[in-house]
C-alpha cells in the first residue's frame, strides 16, 4: 500500500525554556548552524505535508518572524492563556482549514534530531495499522520526567499518564512518550474537545486524547525506535550541546561515507547545510557554516573556518578564516589568510600568507602572495602583486576602488590610493604609492633618489657598536656599496 503523505504537520514551540537561561527563545538557539526549530521544520517539510502549523506564545513576535524566514508558507497558531500541549494542538487545527481530512503529525520544535524518515516511519504504521492515534516512544534507562506509556495485557496503547499524575506502579514503567504523533484530524478535533484540565499541572493535556480514542473503540498504536537520540529535546544548554556534538558527528559521518576524507572527525563541524565534493581532505580543527559549497578534490584545513564560502575543484585552503567569498577551482589560499565579504578569487590564482581581502575581485592566474591588505579592488588576470601592498580604499569618509589590469606586475610595499587604476601590463616599482593612474605598460616609480651619508654612524653614533662594524668593515673592504638602484628590485613573484 502506498502511503499518502500527511494531511498536516503541527510544530509545538510555544513553550517558555526557561532553563535555557537565555534572552534568545530557547527553539532559536541552534545547532549545527540551522535553529531547533528550523530542524523540526526540515524534519516536517520532509514528510511532503500539505499544511504545516508552527504554534507560537513564548516570545511570539521572535519565533513568528523567525517561522516567516524559513517556512514563508507555514500557518503561525498563537496559543492562547489555556497552557498544555492539548490546548496548543487545539490552536493550531483552529488555524488550519476547517475541513482538514487526513492523518496529522505533531511534533515538537526543541527535538532537533527527529528525521523526516521517522516520522515517515511513524506514518507508514499509523496508517497499515488502520490506527486512529499513533505515538512514538522508545525504552530509557531511566524514565524520570516523560510520559509513561500504558498497555494492555494483550500489547494495545491503553493511554499515558504524566509523571507527576503517575502511580508508583506506573512510574516503573520504562517504556515513554516521546510526545510526537500521528493522528486522525476528525478524531483529534473531537477528542480534544472533550479533554479538560483537571490533573496535576492543571494543562490541557494531548496525551488525553490517546485514552480517549481508546474509550470510543478506537485503534491506538506504538511506534518503538531504538534511536533514541531523536526523541531528545533541549532543555537547557548542557544539552544544547550534547545534541550539537552528536548531530555533527552524524554529519561528518556520512561525508566520510559519501567519499569525504576527515582526518579529525573530533575537530572538523560541518553545518547541515554544507555541501562537499567527492576526495575532498578535511585537516583538523576545521569548521565549516551555513551555505558553504566544496567541490571535488579540495583540500581544506587544517585550522580553517569557512562560512558561507563556495570553493571550486582543486582548490587548497590552508589556515584561513573566510566568509561570503568564492575561491576558484585550483586556487590556493593561505596559510593565514582572512578572506571577508564579496572576495572573488578566480581559477588558479593565490591569497597567500598574512593577506586580507574584501570586495576584491582577483582574476584567473593572478597572486596576492603576501603579507597585503585588499580591499574594494578589481585585479586582471595573471597579475602579481608584490608583497605588503595595501590597497588605499578609505579617506576617512568614503571608501574607494582600485582596478590593475591583467599582466601587472607591482613592486613590494606598494599602495595603491583609491580610487586609481593600473593598465594591463603595467609595472610599478618597490615603495610605489601609486596616486596617478598608470597607463598600459607604464613602469611607475615615485620614490625619491636614495642618499648615502657616508660615515655618518662613525661621527655622530661614535663609541656605539654599530660604529664599531663600520669602521672593521670598511678597514676589510674598499669598494664602495653606492650604485643606483633598479627601481622594480623587491617584485615578488612566486
Ligand atoms: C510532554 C508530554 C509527555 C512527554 C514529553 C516528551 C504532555 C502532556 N506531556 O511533556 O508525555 O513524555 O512531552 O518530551 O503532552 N508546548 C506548547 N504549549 C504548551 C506546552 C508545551 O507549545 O502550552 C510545547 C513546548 O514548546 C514543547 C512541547 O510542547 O516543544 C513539549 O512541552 P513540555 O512542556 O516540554 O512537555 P512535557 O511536560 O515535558
Ligand atoms: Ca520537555
Amino acid at each position: 500500500m502506498t502511503i499518502a503523505r500527511p494531511a498536516a504537520v503541527i510544530v509545538l514551540a510555544a513553550g517558555e525554556g526557561t532553563r535555557m537561561k537565555s534572552a534568545v527563545p530557547k527553539v532559536l538557539h541552534s545547532i549545527g548552524g540551522r535553529t531547533l526549530l528550523g530542524h523540526a521544520i526540515a524534519a516536517a517539510r520532509g514528510t511532503g505535508a500539505e499544511h504545516l502549523s508552527v504554534v507560537v506564545r513564548h516570545e511570539r513576535d521572535l519565533v513568528a518572524a523567525h517561522v516567516a524566514e524559513v517556512a514563508p508558507d507555514a500557518v503561525i497558531a498563537d496559543q492562547d492563556d489555556v497552557k498544555g500541549t492539548g490546548r496548543a494542538t487545539e490552536c493550531a487545527l483552529d488555524a488550519l482549514p476547517g475541513d482538514l481530512d487526513g492523518t496529522v503529525l505533531v511534533t515538537y520544535g526543541d527535538v532537533p534530531l527527529l528525521s523526516a524518515e521517522t516520522l515517515h516511519g511513524l506514518l507508514e504504521a499509523h496508517t497499515t495499522s488502520g490506527s486512529a492515534a499513533t505515538v512514538i516512544t522508545a525504552t530509557l534507562p531511566d524514565p524520570t520526567g516523560y510520559g509513561r506509556i500504558l498497555r494492555d495485557a494483550d500489547g494495545s496503547v491503553a493511554g499515558i499518564v504524566e509523571q507527576k499524575d503517575a502511580t508508583g506502579e506506573q512510574l516503573a514503567i520504562t517504556e515513554i512518550n516521546s510526545g510526537i504523533y500521528a493522528f486522525e484530524a476528525t478524531v483529534l478535533r473531537k477528542a480534544l474537545a472533550q479533554v479538560g484540565t483537571d490533573n496535576a499541572q492543571g494543562e490541557k493535556y494531548l496525551t488525553d486524547v490517546l485514552g480517549i480514542a481508546r474509550t470510543e473503540g478506537l485503534r491506538v498504536g506504538a511506534h518503538l525506535i531504538q534511536d533514541l537520540w531523536q526523541t531528545e529535546g533541549v532543555n537547557d544548554r548542557v544539552q544544547l550541546a550534547r545534541l550539537g556534538a552528536e548531530l555533527n558527528r552524524r554529519i561528518v559521518e556520512g561525508w566520510m561515507r559519501q567519499g569525504v576524507t576527515v582526518v579529525d572527525p573530533a575537530t572538523t563541524w560541518i553545518d547541515t547545510d554544507v555541501s562537499l565534493g567527492r576526495d575532498v581532505t578535511i585537516h583538523p580543527q576545521t569548521q565549516l557554516h551555513g551555505a558553504t559549497t566544496i567541490g571535488d578534490d579540495v583540500t581544506i584545513g587544517p585550522d580553517t573556518t569557512l562560512a558561507h564560502v563556495e570553493v571550486g575543484d582543486g582548490a587548497s585552503v590552508v589556515r584561513t578564516h573566510g566568509s561570503h567569498s568564492l575561491i576558484g577551482p585550483g586556487a590556493t589560499v593561505g596559510p593565514f589568510a582572512y578572506l571577508r565579504p564579496g572576495t572573488e578569487l578566480g581559477a588558479q590564482g593565490k591569497i597567500g600568507t598574512f593577506v586580507e581581502t574584501k570586495n576584491a575581485s582577483i582574476g584567473a592566474g593572478s597572486k596576492v602572495p603576501h603579507l597585503s591588505y585588499v580591499g574594494d579592488a578589481t585585479i586582471g588576470e595573471e597579475s602579481n602583486i608584490g608583497a605588503a601592498s595595501v590597497f588605499v580604499n578609505y579617506d576617512g569618509v568614503s571608501k574607494s576602488r582600485t582596478t590593475i589590469g591583467s599582466h601587472c606586475r607591482t613592486g613590494s610595499d606598494n599602495m595603491f590610493v583609491a580610487p586609481v587604476t593600473v593598465g594591463d601590463g603595467a609595472y610599478t616599482g618597490a615603495g610605489t604609492v601609486v596616486r596617478k593612474d598608470v597607463p598600459p605598460g607604464a613602469l611607475a616609480i615615485n620614490v625619491a633618489p636614495q642618499r648615502n651619508l657616508e660615515g655618518w654612524v662613525q661621527d655622530k653614533r661614535a663609541g656605539t657598536a654599530a660604529a664599531t662594524a663600520a669602521t672593521a668593515a670598511l678597514s676589510r673592504t674598499s669598494s664602495s656599496p653606492d650604485d643606483a638602484q633598479d627601481p622594480t628590485e623587491g617584485t615578488t613573484a612566486s
